[in-house]
């Protein structure tokens, strides 16, 4: 039975993650527009994972007693001033939700709620990955600069990104 400190964090991060889900969407529509088909499917991928990500919490809150709410969300940023600019949202996004993910751990030993402790260190992997995922972007952007070349390379190459991260999540 999750105590109500437990079930309100978790309610927090599910808004959160919901969040992050439709900042990524807004992301991809950018780049569809822009004309970047390999960021847009990417953006799309990732808005997809943050969806799965508060489903999982959705689920947890609700078979240990709780109610998971679904509440009303901040709208995302929908335009940007470069696909640098983009990316580096994206990065500081993660650390955001790392140092959220990393609050709640720290709530449930607080409680000595382990089950939700237990349940919470799939979140932290997931979110080493998505640091690590999102500097490795941020460093091929910064190594492109403004070369038109670059990008439209950039662009191709991210979909095996998309792909590989996919597989680490489904590992059968
Ligand atoms: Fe669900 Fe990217 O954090």
């Amino acid at each position: 039975m999750l105590s109500k400190s437990i079930e309100k964090a978790l309610n927090d991060q599910i808004r959160i993650e919901a969040e992050s889900s439709q900042i990524y969407l807004a992301m991809a529509c950018w780049a569809e527009v822009k004309g970047l088909e390999g960021v847009a499917g990417f953006m799309y991928s990732q808005s997809n994972e943050e969806r799965d990500h508060m489903l999982k919490l959705i689920k947890f809150v609700n078979e240990r007693g709780g109610h998971a709410h679904i509440s009303a969300l901040n709208a995302p940023n929908v335009t940007f001033e470069s696909f640098k600019e983009m990316f580096e949202k994206l990065f500081e996004h993660e650390v955001f939700v790392s140092e959220s993910i990393n609050n709640l751990v720290h709530i449930s030993l607080q409680e000595k709620d382990y089950a939700t402790h237990n349940f919470l260190q799939w979140y932290v992997s997931e979110q080493i990955e998505e640091e690590a995922m999102a500097r490795t972007i941020l460093d091929k952007i910064n190594l492109i600069g403004n070369d038109k070349g670059g990008l439209y390379l950039f662009d191709r190459d991210i979909v095996n990104l998309t792909v590989n991260s996919a597989s680490m999540d489904n590992p059968e």
